[in-house]
This record gives structure tokens, C-alpha cells and sequence, in this order.
């Protein structure tokens, strides 16, 4: 079992990235070999601040390090310090096929109406994605669930190739397949955090309003804040958990309350039965006071130590090149261009 995964470095780490993937990967990491990345080059398709980027690559890194990820047992890397993942993206360019990408919803969720103004990468991340995951051979891949259509492009294109090069996998290598077709892991706590404003949006860290979502590194009186203003509906907490399926906002922050708690949101839900929101609220503040501010703490530690944190990306990008450049190296000769 090889596992990896990559976040944007695109600011403002928040409880969804938390709960819908690191904690799941501070799991895997006693259980699994795991290469985690900060995916910098995915988070160039939309514009970035230059003067910003690299304090958010700071950020990601280090909200991996306090939430409990350790350097001497994960591979932690960013993307762009490793370059077989843009080459071996260009390889995979050449075997998906554009109707595969026309397929991809979160392209047309993110492009809209202004498909034609999006940069091309926007178009092509999945491809990147792909390249990000094969060049490790990785057998699994924790993701929340909006990713799930990408891991599965992942898949076709992994096996388009094993097709394609059939006979000269087998001829070099003597092998019937050379890329392993990845699994989506969704396990996290909370495959999906959602807008503290809107109950169907995804909590996203590019999201204008900042009252949508709680980051991680939120002071406890901006947490009280935003928890209070959170959308709710009238009514009352319900016994049964079935009951909160078409109330969206208060499904969520059931959710994120037992995501947090290590429970199960049904569990959660007996101690706030009859209860009114704002029951649930101060006591879902409390909690995220308790719990998340001392990681915010420990990164904001963590982030004026650069050179720790060079330390720790530099040695990453070291050990995954180890494997990644093999697989590039034979990827080349299996196409035929050494
Ligand atoms: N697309 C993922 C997201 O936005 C990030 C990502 C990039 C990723 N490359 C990856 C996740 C490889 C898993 C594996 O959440």
C-alpha cells in the first residue's frame, strides 16, 4: 500500500482541508508508506500572488506538521521542486482524451459561464493530477469526494497506457501492466465541510466572504464569531439523524462538531436533541476553540522557522524524486523517446 495526496497551496488552510483530509492522512501514516504534497502547481491555474504563494506553501506545510504529520515517516515535498511531475504530465496529456476532460465537473463548476477565459491548466489539472499519483505508483489516494471523478480519470488514463504499450511493457519489462490503477480513499471524518453561509457549497479557501469558513489558523474570538453568524434554520434538533438530510446547514455543523469530537454525527445528535441552535453553536465553539486554535498556534510556531520548513520540503522533494524519477525514466523508454 503506497498512499498519496496533495493540497493546494492556495491560503487560508480552513476545517474543511482539516476534517476531509488531514486527519485521515495523519492516520494513514502509521500504516501506509505515505507521500503527502504541496500541490503548488495545481493552484497556479487560477492566478496566484507571487509575493504570497510561497508564505501559503509555508502554510500548508506546516499545517501538516502541527496537525501531527511527521517528516521521518511521510514523504512531505511541494510539487514544483519535483519536475517529473510536470513531465510525466505532459507524457499523460498525450494518451487522455479530450472528451474524458470534457467530463470533468469541477471544471465546469469552476469555469462557469467563462469557460473560455480559464487558463488552459485549469483544463488539464486533472491530467496533472493523474501525473501526481502514477509517477509514485501509489495504490491509494485519500481524497474528499469532490475528487472522486479525478481519481477515476487517473484510472482510465493509467490503463489507457498499459493498453496503448501493451507489447512494449511486456517486451521491456516483462510485465502485462506498468502504472497501477489508484483508489480513492474517502474516509476522512468529514468527506465534505461545507460553507458556513451556504449548506450546498463546499467550504473553499477561495470563497471571497472569509465568514464562510473557519481557518485554521482563526483567533477564538473570530471562531465565536463566525460559528454565531453561521446560517441556521428555525426549527429545533431533531432526535433522529435521518431528520437532518434536507437541512443542510445544520447537517454541517453536526458533522464538523463530530468530526472534531472523533464521533459519530448520530451519537452527537442524542446530546442536542429538543435543543435550539444556538445550544449547538456555543458549545460547537467551545470545542473548536479547544481543539483547533492550539494547531493554528503551533503552525504559526512552525511558520517562523523557514529554514525548518525548507529543511523538511527540500528532504521531501529529495525522497520523492527517488522514486518518481525511475518511473518517469522507464515511462520515456516504454513510449519509445529513449
Ligand atoms: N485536486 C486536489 C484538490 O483540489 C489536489 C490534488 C492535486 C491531489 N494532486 C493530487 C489530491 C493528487 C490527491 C492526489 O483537492
Amino acid at each position: 500500500m503506497r498512499v498519496f495526496s496533495g493540497i493546494q497551496p492556495s491560503g487560508n488552510l480552513h476545517l474543511g482541508n482539516y476534517l476531509g483530509a488531514i486527519v485521515n492522512f495523519v492516520k494513514l501514516q502509521n500504516n501506509a508508506e505515505c507521500i503527502y504534497c504541496v500541490v503548488d502547481l495545481h493552484s497556479i491555474t487560477v492566478w496566484q500572488d507571487p509575493s504570497k504563494l510561497q508564505k501559503n506553501i509555508y502554510e500548508i506545510t506546516a499545517g501538516f506538521i502541527a496537525s501531527g504529520l511527521d517528516p521521518e515517516k511521510s514523504i512531505i515535498f511541494n510539487q514544483s521542486k519535483v519536475k517529473e511531475h510536470a513531465e510525466l504530465s505532459w507524457l499523460l496529456n498525450c494518451v487522455a482524451r479530450v472528451g474524458w476532460l470534457n467530463r470533468m465537473t469541477q471544471f465546469k463548476e469552476k469555469a462557469g459561464k467563462n469557460k473560455e477565459n480559464m487558463s488552459v491548466g485549469l483544463y488539464t489539472y486533472p491530467i496533472l493530477m493523474a501525473a501526481d499519483i502514477l509517477a509514485y505508483k501509489a495504490t491509494h489516494v485519500p481524497v474528499g469526494e469532490d475528487q472522486k471523478q479525478h481519481i477515476e480519470l487517473s484510472r482510465d488514463i493509467a490503463q489507457k497506457f498499459n493498453i496503448d504499450f501493451k507489447d512494449r511493457i511486456q517486451q521491456l519489462y516483462n510485465k502485462d501492466e506498468f502504472f497501477i490503477l489508484p483508489e480513492p480513499l474517502i474516509s476522512g471524518p468529514v468527506p465534505r465541510v461545507m460553507s458556513l453561509r451556504d449548506g450546498h457549497k463546499k467550504m473553499s479557501s477561495s470563497e471571497i466572504s472569509d465568514m464562510t469558513r473557519i481557518n485554521i489558523l482563526d483567533e477564538a474570538d473570530l471562531i465565536a464569531n463566525k460559528i454565531k453568524k453561521a446560517k441556521t434554520d428555525s426549527d429545533s434538533i431533531p432526535d433522529n439523524y435521518e431528520l437532518v438530510n434536507d437541512r443542510p446547514e445544520l447537517k454541517n455543523l453536526l458533522s464538523i462538531y463530530a468530526g472534531v469530537l472523533g464521533e459519530s454525527p448520530k451519537k452527537i445528535i442524542e446530546d442536542f436533541s429538543g435543543k435550539q441552535f444556538s445550544h449547538l453553536k456555543t458549545s460547537l465553539t467551545e470545542l473548536l476553540v479547544e481543539r483547533i486554535c492550539p494547531i493554528g498556534n503551533e503552525m504559526k510556531k512552525i511558520m517562523s522557522d523557514k529554514s525548518y520548513i525548507n529543511n523538511i520540503l527540500n528532504n521531501g522533494a529529495s525522497k520523492a524524486r527517488e522514486i518518481s524519477e525511475p518511473v518517469l525514466v522507464e515511462t520515456k523508454k516504454i513510449i519509445g523517446l529513449s
